[in-house]
């Protein structure tokens, strides 16, 4: 058995689900499914009727058939824990552990994901299951890995259910004690909210002004972050007892209010992502005009990068999108489903399962296709899969090695979940986070997302020359004594407008701002407004660049001596006001900007700074191609993708060696359209 995800190979899989098929379909199945390059299948995460058809009694015949003609026929498994669809016997003798809307009205069978995690029934039942299918197969020869539930809060991120208020208090108490502390943290004598008892609690519930006390909802996120861990956890301890030490335990996806760094940490050997690019294409809401369309789903995998830097493709788009009810989305066109696979693999995703085999025939997802369509007929996206294997061939090497930057954005769910609801934070991180990302990948600067975490220390971020934290409005002491750290040891921080003005809480705080970044940004902020809309937009000159101060403004001052004005509003009522100061402070710089970041205002930035095209003196391309790089024992590789309908032309300003063609490669080249190469850097 080859091992997933461990730098052994980059290898392909698909979704099966052999409960959709006539059983006589399974052996000729998994033959087609090798002789494409496909050598393991993820099963079983909607099936627990199938081993526990009633309460109480249990059958594995099922798949211990499947199983033992998988391991016949030399396929690997990924077998999953079946608690996303609880069965129709569970939900009706314990409606308890339905999820319920924002008014208690419970969802019902008939979908999938209805449950909550907080119920005791929930927990049991799913105790027992989990127990039942680890116990019995974790020792499978044919397994390779496990995977946990399906897409913790896809489908719904919020849990209204008895049970949750019930566990909404118990993570109160433990983390205030006592009502007053909750009372003082949320603020709660404003609007005559306060709390004589902790009955009185509940999580969110519809008010008269459809707005709930915003620190109630702060916490409300951190509880539901904190309920999947610890229902991923109770099932990862299970199976953990049962499986085979070499398999690995995943989940797939990333979805909302999750902390997935703690996932990791307590749960999980790696996580894998459901990627599925087609979306940039949606009927509902696809936009021509956008220039990323499917390459926003590199900023996804940025962010699985961030928790896993080695990962896999649980579900990666092989046809068109669809329910029958919504999400429609075109066919991958010839290409692109080539182009997507090595957009997992640019960002160090080692194993790559497609969604799905087969189209199935009944249900919501008739319209998600999978690599073949009703019939099981050969067609040209198993051609795609086939050409796809073949090419991996030559990708092998890379297995294990990191995606590799110089640029960071720093994030940290405090900030995330406060901008969930707070309009003013998410105006102004929205806008920064989108022209980050655009112009980075226009200007091929790769990027990692940096998560700032309790009791890290600046080492891990010295590796990068220049990190974003565009709006952190909480901050707390801990976190800039690491940033402090980071800049004094020479790297430059940016940050932008808002910074420092909540606590923890989500409290403002009665600092001069930016609160706690102030003495190392060396700024103060006398005044702050919206840009109104009749003065958009407002512009900042630094050095004779223009540029745009987007959204918000903080009007600043210098504070210290190590602090410069290096530029000033241009116009408007505040013409000539500071609204960026560079602050020296040991052996590194940290910046102040007074707006929110356009993606004008992006490219100066990266140009000043010095981290724009970081690869300019090796190769040169279009703003239509990314440029990834991995990188293993000093070994480097260059991902190029071409995400148009058109040729591209670039240019290797060196002599690389291009791992397709099996040669190396000087002066001009040209990329078909939706095209990809990988250059290796030196021999
Ligand atoms: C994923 C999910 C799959 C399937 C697919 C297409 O979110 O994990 O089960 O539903 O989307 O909708």
């Amino acid at each position: 058995m080859r091992k997933l995800i461990n730098e052994t190979g980059i290898d392909l899989g698909v979704c099966y689900y052999p409960e959709h098929w006539d059983r006589a379909l399974w052996a000729e199945d998994l033959d087609r499914m090798l002789e494409a390059g496909i050598g393991t299948v993820r099963i079983a995460e909607f099936a627990w009727s199938l081993i526990e058809p009633r309460e109480g009694e249990y059958t594995y015949e099922f798949f211990d058939s499947f199983l033992d003609l998988a391991q016949q026929k030399g396929m690997q498994v990924i077998f999953c824990t079946p608690t996303a669809t609880p069965p129709a016997w569970l939900t009706e003798k314990y409606p308890e552990v339905l999820n319920a809307d924002m008014d208690g009205h419970l969802y019902r069978h008939g979908s999938r994901r209805h449950y909550n995690y907080n119920s005791p029934v929930y927990r049991e039942k799913t105790r027992n299951i989990v127990e039942k299918s680890a116990s019995h197969y974790g020792s499978h020869p044919a397994i390779v890995g496990w995977q946990l539930d399906n897409e913790f809060n896809c489908e719904n991120d919020n849990f209204f259910s008895d049970s949750d208020t019930a566990a909404f208090r118990r993570f109160l108490q433990e983390r205030y004690q006592t009502l007053e502390a909750l009372n003082e943290a949320w603020g709660t004598v404003f609007w005559n909210q306060t709390y004589t008892e902790w009955e009185e609690i509940y999580v969110p519930r519809r008010t008269n002004t459809n707005s709930v006390n915003p620190h109630q909802v702060l916490d409300y996120y951190r509880f539901v972050s904190d309920s999947v861990n610890s229902y991923a956890k109770l099932q990862a301890d299970i199976v953990r007892k049962y499986k085979k030490p070499e398999d690995f335990i995943t989940t797939n996806g990333m979805f909302s209010n999750i902390d997935y760094q703690r996932m990791v940490r307590e749960s999980l050997d790696v996580l894998t992502y459901d990627s599925y690019p087609d979306f940039g294409y949606a009927l509902d809401g696809y936009n021509s005009a956008d220039p990323m369309k499917d390459r926003w789903w590199s900023r996804n995998l940025a962010e699985v990068r961030a928790v896993s830097p080695n990962f896999g493709i649980m579900e990666q788009q092989s046809g068109a999108n669809g329910w029958n009810t919504r999400m429609e989305a075109p066919s991958p066109r010839p290409g692109q489903l080539t182009l997507w696979t090595m957009q997992s693999i640019a960002h160090g995703a080692d194993y790559i399962s497609y969604f799905r085999w087969r189209t199935c025939t009944f249900g919501t997802e008739i319209y998600w296709h999978g690599i073949l369509d009703y019939s099981g007929r050969e067609n040209r996206r198993l051609r795609e899969v086939r050409e796809v294997s073949e090419k991996l061939k030559f990708l092998q090497e890379i297995a294990g090695a990191k995606y590799v930057a110089k640029v960071g954005i720093v994030k940290d769910y405090d900030n995330i979940w406060d901008a969930r609801q707070d309009r003013w934070h998410s105006r102004v991180d929205s806008v920064s986070q989108d022209a980050l990302f655009v112009v980075l990948q226009q200007t091929h600067t790769p990027f990692d997302y940096v998560y700032m975490e309790n009791h890290m220390d600046s080492e891990s971020l010295k590796q990068y020359d220049v990190l974003f934290y565009p709006h952190a409005c909480i901050l707390t002491e801990e976190r800039m004594k690491v940033l402090e750290d980071y800049v004094a040891a020479g790297g430059k921080l940016v940050m932008g407008c808002r910074t420092g003005y909540k606590d923890l809480s989500g409290r403002c705080v009665m600092d001069y701002l930016p609160g706690l970044a102030a003495k190392l940004t060396g700024t103060d902020i006398p005044e702050y407004s919206f840009v109104a809309p009749d003065e958009r937009p407002v512009t900042v000159e630094w050095e004779g660049t223009k540029f745009e101060a987007a959204v918000f403004n903080d009007l600043l001052a210098s504070a210290g001596d190590s602090a410069q004005v290096l530029g000033t509003y241009t116009a408007g009522s505040y013409a000539d006001t500071p609204a960026l100061i560079r602050n020296r402070f040991g052996r590194g710089e940290a910046y102040y900007f007074g707006g929110a970041f356009a993606e004008d205002t992006v490219r100066v930035f990266l140009e000043k700074l010095g981290v724009a095209e970081p690869f300019g003196d090796i190769i040169s391309l279009p703003e239509g191609c990314e440029l990834a790089l991995r990188e293993k024992d000093g070994r480097r590789y260059l991902f190029v993708l071409n995400y148009k309908a058109e040729q591209a032309e670039i240019e290797l300003k060196a002599k690389l060696y291009d791992l397709f063609n099996h040669r190396e490669e000087a002066g001009r080249q040209t990329l078909e359209k939706y095209g990809v190469r990988v250059y290796r850097i030196g021999i």
